[in-house]
Formats: structure tokens, sequence, C-alpha cells
């Protein structure tokens, strides 16, 4: 993964209401930004998902955080239709059956799938709540094997679990991480963030940024900075 550009290991998330919008902020991005993030805000906004076509087909990365869950049957199938969307990488929960399925959906294409652990809204109290025997930590380590062992490409892990996935599922396994706030920035909601240079220094290879880069005033200007710093994180 560190042979990839520095530009490329960003992914912009276009979390925003309406495909307008996106388009804007594609257009003044311009080649300030190579990969972008199709979630379902966007995804049920109304055409989102053509837009992600359209975008792939424009010779941009699309990485599509759908975060599957369904019977095999629909999960494959789902996946199936991402890959003919010409996404790159398609989120699904890290469930064997699910992941199972996915795998054999995205054969033959393009696609990568990564794996969702557990969802950082949730602590031990939530696991506990709906059942689960295994904490959050253990939990995440556990669904990170099961998806390395299942032929899954890669897994998301917010910056605070970078270092640990990593050690936990080695080197050949993508580490796309979010929560990314450059020094300066506002953190908003997110509770564990990690400036870039941090998270790429403990083993991500893409970083996910969404609002220090959508609400900012020149949208370029901080892409560019954060590029900068992921480039000074590698070298
Ligand atoms: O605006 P911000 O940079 O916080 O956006 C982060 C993006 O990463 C959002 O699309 C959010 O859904 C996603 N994400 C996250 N934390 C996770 C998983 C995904 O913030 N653990």
């Amino acid at each position: 993964m560190s042979a990839l550009a520095p530009r490329d290991r960003l992914i912009v998330a276009l979390d925003l209401p309406d495909v307008g919008k996106a388009e804007r902020l594609v257009e003044r991005l311009g080649d300030a930004a190579t990969f972008y993030k199709v979630g379902m805000e966007l995804a049920y906004g109304g055409g989102g998902l053509a837009f992600a076509r359209r975008l792939a087909a424009a010779g941009m990365k699309v990485f599509l955080d759908l975060k599957l869950l369904d019977i095999p049957n629909t999960v494959e199938r789902a996946t199936a239709q991402a890959a003919g969307l010409g996404a790159t990488f398609l989120t699904v929960h890290a469930y064997p059956q699910a992941m199972k399925a996915a795998v054999v959906g995205a054969r033959g294409s393009g696609l990568k799938l990564l794996a969702v652990t557990v969802l950082t809204s949730y602590d031990d109290e939530d696991m506990s709540d709906v059942g689960y025997r295994f904490g959050v930590v253990e939990m995440v380590r556990r669904r990170a094997e099961q998806a390395q062992a299942l032929g899954v490409d890669g897994i998301v892990a917010s910056a605070a679990e970078a270092k640990s996935i990593r050690t936990a599922v080695g080197k050949n396994m993508i580490l796309v991480t979010p929560s990314i706030r450059p020094a300066d920035a506002a953190v908003a909601d997110q509770k564990r963030v990690a400036a870039p240079a941090t998270a790429i220094r403990d083993g991500a290879d893409f970083l996910v940024v969404g609002r220090p880069i959508t609400t900012a005033p020149d949208p370029r200007e901080a892409a560019d900075a954060i590029v900068a710093e992921i480039a000074a994180a590698g070298s």
C-alpha cells in the first residue's frame, strides 16, 4: 500500500443530502481529490448511486459505504451490483455469512470489500444489551480475524483502533480510517480523533475525511493540507 501516492490515500466523504451539492464539491476539488466515499445519506437521497457510477466512469475511485447486512443471497447479489457500478471499495458488516456472500459477489471484479467490525458508537454496555458475549475490543479483534480468514480485503477502523488492528491482521489487509482531524480542525461529534500523520504512522492505508474538507471555506486548500500531512508522515 505504501506505493500509493499521498493524494490517492485521501478519501473525501461526500456526506451531503443531494447529488447537486456533491457534484459542486467534486468540481471545486478538481484534481485535489481522486477518491470519494458515497454513504447512505447520498445513496438514499435520490440519484446517489447513479452519481457514484458517473464518478467512477470519470476516472475517480468510489468507496460505497453501504454497510451491507442481509441473507447471503441478497448480500451476494447486491455486492455484484456495486461492482457493476465501478466502485473500488464496498463496506459489509463483519458477520461471517454476509462476508462470505460478499466475497462471492465481488469475485472477478475490481471491487475490494471492507469489513465493518463494531460500529464506533457501540460501547461494552451496548454489546451486552444486544446479547453479545464479548466486549468491543475482543469483538473487533475477533471479527477482524474472521474477515481476513474469509478473504475480505480490508477493514474500516477508527483512528484510535488502527494500531491494534494493524497488529492483529498484519500487513496484507487494507486499513481505512475515518475520524481524522487536521491539527487545527473542529472535532464536531467525533470522540476519538487522530491527525492524518498519526493515522498513517499507526498503519492506515487510506484516510476518510468529511467535514474538515466539505465545510471548509476552501475545500481544495483543506484537501491539499491533509495530503501534505500524509506525505510528511509517509516519507
Ligand atoms: O465529517 P467526518 O470527517 O467526521 O466524516 C467521517 C466519515 O467517516 C463519515 O462518513 C462517517 O460516517 C464515517 N465513519 C466514522 N467513524 C466510523 C466509521 C465511519 O466517522 N467509525
